[in-house]
């Protein structure tokens, strides 16, 4: 391919086998946070139109229901309020264990369930762009408990191998869980936790936050979610929070970061998505 051999020989970079530039850790991991990940829907203050700026992951307050308050607390590389002086391996133990550098247990809502299947590969791209945030200095309160968090979220995370891109269903299973933590929010709670069992993308969850109380929607086929959404109906929703009516949705949908997902990874999240079992809304 002409393409192919013009980008090795005047831009000197490397190619992969499916003839995509090879991006560097950091790029991947600016790319990844600042989209379909998203850490700065819960870490950066939020203003009723987007990212607060000059605030990256500086903390905020999040959510207050019975079983907690929890603020996502400042991972900005501030050495003192954030976690500047916190090893790669540290960070990336917080991430994918929920444990800190002093042994204690990261609190809900920050998904472990799914980041423990972050890959290798992309828990370092996103830790390689964490220490790229500027140093902010802002103090933020401690969450407070009153559920007893559990002594761990699994055993210790030892190595998690790529998601193949190849397929776009199944990595819009890795887009979806382990990066997007989707489930998280659009799964009924019964007892206490999210049926992903039974009632994967059914919605229901009501999210109370400064933007009033949401309701998370139903994000499948069925008739009470996106039956008869096309894929590009699918795509506005998540990237610009419009819905085919032209009606929109409110945060903690997360489109002002959904708005950089790349045109192929949207098209591996909606190829998934089309694969849900319809449910109806709880
Ligand atoms: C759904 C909201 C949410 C998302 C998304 C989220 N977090 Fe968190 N995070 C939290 C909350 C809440 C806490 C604190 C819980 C507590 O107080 O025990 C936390 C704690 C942390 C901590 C521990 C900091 C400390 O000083 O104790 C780190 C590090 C962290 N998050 C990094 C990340 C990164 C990196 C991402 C993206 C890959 C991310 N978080 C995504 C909510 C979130
Ligand atoms: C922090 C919670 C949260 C996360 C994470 C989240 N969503 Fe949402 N989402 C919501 C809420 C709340 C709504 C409904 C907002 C409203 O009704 O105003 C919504 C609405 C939607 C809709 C619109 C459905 C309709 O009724 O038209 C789609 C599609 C959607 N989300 C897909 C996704 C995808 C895909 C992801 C992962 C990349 C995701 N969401 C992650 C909270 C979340």
């Amino acid at each position: 391919m002409v393409g192919r051999y013009i980008g090795l020989t005047v831009a000197g970079l490397i190619w992969t086998a499916t003839g995509s530039v090879a991006e560097t850790a950091l790029e991947r991991g600016r790319y990844l946070v600042n989209s379909v990940v998203g850490c700065g829907n819960c870490h950066t203050p939020q203003t009723p139109t987007g990212p607060a700026p000059g605030m990256e992951m500086a903390g905020q307050f999040l959510i207050q229901n019975e079983a907690f308050k929890a603020y996502a607390p400042n991972i900005s590389q501030d050495n003192e309020t954030g976690i500047g002086s916190w090893s790669d391996g540290e960070i990336i133990t917080a991430i994918r264990d929920g444990i800190r550098p002093d042994g204690t247990l990261i609190g809900p809502p920050m998904p472990f369930e799914f980041y423990r299947d972050i890959s290798d590969t992309d828990i370092r791209a996103i830790v390689a762009y964490l220490r790229t945030v500027p140093a902010t200095r802002n103090v933020v309160p401690r969450s407070t408990f009153n559920i007893p968090l559990p002594p761990a979220y699994g055993p210790p995370v030892t190595s998690v191998p790529d998601t193949p891109r190849n397929d776009p269903v199944r990595y819009g299973v890795y887009l979806t869980g382990p990066l997007g933590h989707c489930w998280s929010c659009h799964t009924p709670m019964v007892n206490g936790r999210q049926d992903f069992e039974n009632q994967l993308g059914a919605g229901g969850q009501e999210l109370d936050g400064p933007w009033g109380v949401a309701v998370t929607a139903n994000i499948t086929l069925h008739e009470d979610g996106i039956k008869g959404y096309s894929d590009d109906d699918i795509i506005q929703a998540i990237t610009q929070g419009i819905r085919p009516d032209g009606s929109r949705l409110s945060p903690p949908m997360g489109f002002y970061y959904y708005s950089n997902i790349a045109a192929d990874d949207l098209a591996a999240i909606v190829a998934y998505m089309r694969t849900v079992e319809p449910r109806p809304s709880p």
